[in-house]
This record gives structure tokens, C-alpha cells and sequence, in this order.
């Protein structure tokens, strides 16, 4: 398949691209497209053939459910009933990174949600990807624009490398300003629980509902019964080709277990890389030192994740290891993602 790849600018959105891409997902074809979390790869989401070759693309396993993209605050068609915490949600945080899982209506087919009767729907901030909602005159389903298992791509050339080929269409817009996909939170349940963290944060969430919660099976090792209400969380996911092991603990403490365990590995003859912040990456005496941002800005560091990972895979290096962060605010799921790709490789110093 020939791909299409045009950059936009958000700011001055050019409308012949836009329908020319709306006309591909009303033709039931796919189109990659920047959000301001991640780049998604979009489909009709009310066209189960067209949903099909996003699944086929990526090589996502069939029982992951896709979030629907909308430019509209009515959702009327698509799910039974808005609860007046949904509601609350939608007005504080829409358009923006956070996906609200509701009941779903028969419209939307059953490919979409991987046979579950709910849906998650998302409004995005990014305006080439309202705009492309909106020309397209339907629902948009759109998981992160990465093969499944790679770190999600926040820039176009990221969704070029992946998906060039494949897909109909990329477009291109600004890198994704928050750099982790949307909060995840289940509202058809009381009180609200959060199956993925994201930039809307657990804190933020509870000024909706005071006993909004984290779904605990995300939180720590999977076991081997290990079932997340979001299908999605069970996967190896965010993993660069080598392995990552995360180091956590006092900052100094951390970077001196991290320079010994340097020293180690140079010793069998392994190339290491280091993921650092500006306030330590000139601690160390290794080669590969890459940093994420300053600690004292964790949306930098937010932003910055997924293309940092991914630029080990170009630097052949043999293990990876990483400065753990605390987990609050947005950190919580900058955590969520780093734990997953290393497996849940902690070292506590
Ligand atoms: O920020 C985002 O959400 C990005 C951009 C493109 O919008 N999309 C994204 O999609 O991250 P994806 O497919 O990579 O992740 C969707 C996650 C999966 O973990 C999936 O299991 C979960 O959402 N999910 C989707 N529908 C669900 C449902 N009905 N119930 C529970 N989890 C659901
Ligand atoms: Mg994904």
C-alpha cells in the first residue's frame, strides 16, 4: 500500500489535506493522526471492516478494545446513559487526555469495544485531530499509532517507522505536547475507578469524585490470575528492543548504584544506556547517557518518554537502565508506562 504522509501545522489547519484524509476514513480506510497524548491510528469506528485493519496493522491481539475519538460533546448515539459523573468529567476535562468508559449502544460494533458492552470515548484537544473528527462525520477509533508492543509514537517520523506502508495516510502536526496516552477511568461504576493513568491525574479526578480510585491490578507486578478491567495493561507494552531495569531510591543513592552497575556490565562486554534527568546526567562517566528533563518538571519528562525509549532501539545497546521518578501527579503514569516496559525490573537502593 502506497502511504500518504502530509505535516500540518495546528494552528493553520489546511483543509484540503484534512478532507482528503476524512475521505479516506469514510472510504473505510486508516489514517494515522497527531493527539496531543499520543499519534493515533483512526478508523470509522461504526465500520467493523475498516476497524479491522487497524487491528491488522498494528498486529494488536483482537481482545484489545479501541477508544473512539469525538468532536462533539454529545454522545448520545453511541452509549445508553451519561451518568452525572461523566458528565462532570466531560465538562472539566474535555476536549483533553482523558477517556470515560460508559455502556455502549448496539451502533457501535463489536470489533470496536473486543466484545465488551462498553466503550471508552475521548475527546481530543489537538485541533488537526477535532478537525479531522468533524470532516469525517463519524466517530474516529484510534489506538496509539505505534506496532503493537512499541512505545507509542508522539512524533510523525515515529509513525512513519512503524506504519509507512500500511496505512493510508499519515499526518503529521507538532509533537505530542503530553506524551503519555489518556487517563483511562471507568464510569459505570461507582465510585469512579481509573484503569490507566494519565496527565488527568487520580487528584485531579477526585475533585469529581472524592472516592475515585486506581484499579489495584495495575499497580504492581501482574500476578499469574492477573485480569485489569482495562485489556490493554496486560500486554508488554512501551519496550524498546533491549532490556530496561528501572533504579529507585534517593537520588544519589540511585545514581551511584546505576554507575557501579555500569561498571559491571562494561565488564562482560555490554554497551549500556542510561536514562537520566538534567540534574544527574553528568554523573555519569558512561557513554550513553540520555536525559528525559528536569525533575522539577514532570510534564517535560511526560512528553519526553516514549521517544527517548525508542531512540535506544538505533544505539545498539544491550540493557538499558532507568532513574525511577515519584509517583504522584502525572509521575504515577510515567511509572505506570516505565514499570511496563521493563517488566517490572525495580531495583530498590
Ligand atoms: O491517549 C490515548 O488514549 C491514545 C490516543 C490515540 O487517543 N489512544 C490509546 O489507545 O492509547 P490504545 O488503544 O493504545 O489504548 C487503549 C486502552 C487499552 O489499554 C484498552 O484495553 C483500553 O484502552 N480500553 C479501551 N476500551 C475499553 C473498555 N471498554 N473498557 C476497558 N478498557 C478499555
Ligand atoms: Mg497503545
Amino acid at each position: 500500500m502506497k502511504t500518504k504522509v502530509a505535516m500540518l501545522s495546528e494552528n493553520a489547519v489546511d483543509k484540503r489535506i484534512i478532507n482528503d484524509a476524512a475521505l479516506k476514513i469514510r472510504d473505510g480506510g486508516i489514517v494515522a493522526f497527531p493527539t496531543e497524548t499520543v499519534y493515533g491510528l483512526g478508523a470509522d469506528a461504526l465500520n467493523e471492516k475498516a476497524v479491522a485493519k487497524i487491528f491488522e496493522a498494528k498486529g494488536r491481539p483482537q481482545d484489545n478494545p479501541l477508544i473512539i475519538h469525538v468532536a462533539d460533546f454529545n454522545i448520545d448515539e453511541y452509549v445508553t446513559e451519561v451518568p452525572d459523573m461523566a458528565k462532570d468529567i466531560m465538562q472539566k476535562f474535555w476536549p483533553g487526555p482523558i477517556t470515560i468508559i460508559l455502556n455502549k449502544k448496539e451502533i457501535v460494533p463489536s470489533i470496536t469495544s473486543a466484545g465488551l458492552d462498553t466503550i471508552g470515548i475521548r475527546m481530543p484537544q489537538n485541533n488537526i485531530a477535532r478537525e479531522l473528527i468533524k470532516a469525517s462525520g463519524v466517530p474516529i477509533a484510534a489506538p496509539s499509532a505505534n506496532i503493537s508492543g512499541r512505545p507509542s509514537p508522539t512524533d510523525m517520523e515515529s509513525c512513519v517507522e512503524d506504519l509507512d506502508g500500511k496505512v493510508d495516510y499519515i499526518i503529521g502536526g507538532e509533537n505530542s505536547i503530553v506524551g503519555v496516552e489518556s487517563t483511562i477511568v471507568d464510569c459505570t461504576v461507582n465510585p469512579i475507578c481509573v484503569l490507566r493513568p494519565g496527565a488527568v491525574t487520580l487528584e485531579m479526578l477526585q475533585t469529581v469524585d472524592s472516592n475515585a480510585y486506581i484499579d489495584p491490578a495495575i499497580l504492581s507486578k501482574p500476578k499469574e490470575d492477573f485480569r485489569p478491567k482495562a485489556p490493554g495493561m496486560k500486554y508488554r507494552h512501551y519496550a524498546p528492543k533491549a532490556p530496561v531495569k528501572i533504579v529507585s531510591g534517593e537520588i544519589d543513592k540511585v545514581v551511584a548504584k546505576i554507575s557501579e552497575m555500569v561498571l559491571n556490565y562494561n565488564e562482560q562486554d555490554k554497551k549500556v544506556g542510561v536514562i537520566a534527568t538534567d540534574e544527574t546526567k553528568d554523573l555519569y562517566k558512561n557513554q550513553i547517557v540520555v536525559s528525559l528533563g528536569s525533575r522539577e518538571n514532570l510534564n517535560d519528562i511526560g512528553k519526553n518518554l516514549f521517544k527517548v525509549l525508542r531512540s535506544f532501539d538505533s544505539m545498539d545497546v544491550n540493557i538499558i537502565l532507568c532513574e525511577a521518578f515519584e509517583e504522584v501527579g502525572v509521575g504515577t503514569a510515567i511509572m505506570n508506562r516505565l514499570k511496563k516496559s521493563a517488566g517490572f525490573d525495580i531495583l530498590e537502593v
